[in-house]
């Protein structure tokens, strides 16, 4: 690293309406240098960096780019200064091809582009960077890892040096993730310059010199990597207090049996084997049932069929000891199961509704919220502000729509719907993917609560530790089959590694 910076933001400030997204924050980044910022959802990191792009411009402070000052008032100024980004949010569009949606944009374009061209230019980023990225596939037929590097091939074919990488590996598995650090690592061995945004602690350990702390819009601290001794300190600046790395629990004490599946399989035709292969499950009132398995090997069908979401071939599903077999999903909402789901922003919320109709929306039908039959406002007000404050989901008020929350605070929001409504059965699926330490604290803590009252939970999570810390049983998920179903306290790493790489029980 060298010690010219490439991008000097000064005492900049940011307001939306109601919120002051940052307040007076500097940020350095040198030639050559991997900046980790660091934040809680909604600590103001996206759109500090936003305006590096010229996506939003700041109310106050300064940008300087290779040391002249800069007026970045849209994405080509930026471009033109060799900065790229990846959002959080993927900005592709679907239906286009991959190569029409790298030159998408592109100043200088021509009416006609010459595709030929394109394409090989294509062709030979993505052999370089090892991208596999083909440049007439249709971004809608890509899974979201593959998008990812289409975003990646992006700002290479635009030749950005300097990178700006918003949460690159939060929607991806573990597998995906991996691959992607290891394009990343070779595109910043060529001396490129990077801010990485990241909630998983061993990326920035692994990537960055310097680490950078935001918290509630402001700049709370700035640490060389290499010196940084305790993980705990780190999350400790984040979120303002001691986040507790373990949890407290009741004790073990499990009832009747709440959910059960005998031989339960799925069949589709667009895949070449059964999306589930004769499942059989309990789960017990007052039991964390751990679901662990690579993603895609039957988590979210297992998840659908019992919802009611997907219709299921051959077997049985039995709810609070009542047949449920391919009832709907409102049929099984009202047998009392809560859902979260995998995909929240398609499935979990209204994005143009608020976040106190979104709040209220399992329960508008409900005495708690009507008066003679008509939906009360002002119960739903006071409602929805109580969830608020208990659930800590940070908004202007509960009349903001939904969508301009910050992707943990959407969670946080379904969260407090599901779990609030929630009468004995709880489907958490990966409920704290892509959140911060203290909000994954949260979601844990509350999922144990309604164990702690009797619930049973089925909880779908990919990271061991975090099953190893909340269920009371593990199951691991393999193509569809249940390989193994034990107590947590048997459940090592090595054992559950193993399963889910689809080795039998009888070999382990
Ligand atoms: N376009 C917008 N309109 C209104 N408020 C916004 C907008 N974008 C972000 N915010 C608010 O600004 C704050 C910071 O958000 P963001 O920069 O996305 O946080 P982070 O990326 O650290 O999670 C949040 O309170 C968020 O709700
Ligand atoms: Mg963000």
């Amino acid at each position: 690293m060298e010690n010219t910076p490439v991008v000097q933001m000064r005492n900049i400030t940011k307001r939306f309406p109601g919120v002051i997204a940052n307040e007076g924050v500097d940020l350095t980044l040198h030639k050559g240098e991997v900046l980790a910022l660091l934040g809680e959802n909604g600590a103001g990191k996206s759109t500090l960096m936003n305006m590096l792009v010229g996506l939003y411009r700041p109310d106050e402070g300064e940008i300087y780019v290779n040391c002249k000052k800069a007026t970045i008032n849209s994405p080509q100024d930026s471009m033109a200064l060799g900065i790229g980004m990846i959002h959080q949010e993927f900005m592709l569009v679907g239906n286009l091809s991959v190569a029409e949606n790298i030159v998408l944009g592109l100043p200088g374009l021509e009416i006609k582009p010459n595709f030929t061209e394109i394409g090989k230019r294509i062709i030979e980023l993505s052999n370089k960077y090892d991208l596999g990225v083909k440049p007439d596939s249709i971004i809608d037929d890509l899974t979201v890892g593959e998008q990812q590097r289409v975003e990646i091939l992006k700002l290479l074919y635009r030749g950005a040096n300097i990178l700006i990488l918003d949460e690159p590996t939060a929607v991806l598995t573990p597998g995906e993730s991996k691959e992607l650090n290891s394009i990343i690592k070779k595109m910043l061995s060529e001396g490129k310059s990077a801010v990485f945004i990241t909630h998983k602690m061993n990326e920035v350990l692994d990537f960055s010199d310097t680490v950078q702390v935001l918290r509630k819009g402001k700049n709370v601290g700035t640490r060389a990597t290499s010196t940084i001794t305790k993980l705990q300190d780190i999350a400790n600046l984040m979120v303002g207090r001691d986040v507790l790395f373990s949890l407290e629990k009741g004790e073990f004490k499990p009832g009747e049996v709440k959910v059960e599946l005998k031989d339960v399989t799925c069949i589709t035709n667009t895949s070449p084997r059964p999306l589930l292969d004769h499942v059989n499950l309990q789960i017990r009132s007052g039991e964390i049932l751990g679901i662990a398995g690579v993603a895609g090997n039957g988590q979210q069908a297992l998840s659908e069929v019992i919802t009611g979401l997907r219709r299921t071939c051959e077997g049985h599903i039995f709810l609070n000891g009542i047949e449920m077999t391919n009832k709907t999903p409102l049929q099984v909402i009202n047998s009392g199961v809560s859902h979260i789901p995998a995909d929240r922003n398609k499935m979990g919320i209204v994005g143009d509704m608020s976040v106190g109709e979104n709040l209220s929306m399992k329960k508008y039908r409900t005495e708690e919220l009507t008066q003679h039959n008509i939906v009360n406002k002002s119960l739903i007000k006071v409602f929805a502000n109580k969830l608020i404050k208990t659930f800590t989901i940070k908004t202007p008020t509960q009349y903001t729509n939904a969508k301009f929350l910050s992707g943990g605070n959407i969670q946080k929001t379904i969260l407090a719907r599901e779990i609030d409504s929630c009468k004995g059965i709880l489907i958490a699926v990966y409920p704290s993917r892509g959140l911060d330490v203290g909000a994954t604290e949260t979601v844990r803590k509350n999922i144990i609560a309604q164990r702690d009252k009797g619930a049973a939970v089925l909880f779908v999570s990919e990271e061991l530790d975090e099953l190893q810390m909340v269920s009371d049983r593990i199951a691991v998920m393999y193509e569809g089959r249940i390989m193994d179903v034990m107590d947590t306290k048997d459940a090592t790493t090595e054992k559950i590694g193993l399963l889910m790489a689809g080795v039998e029980r009888s070999d382990v």
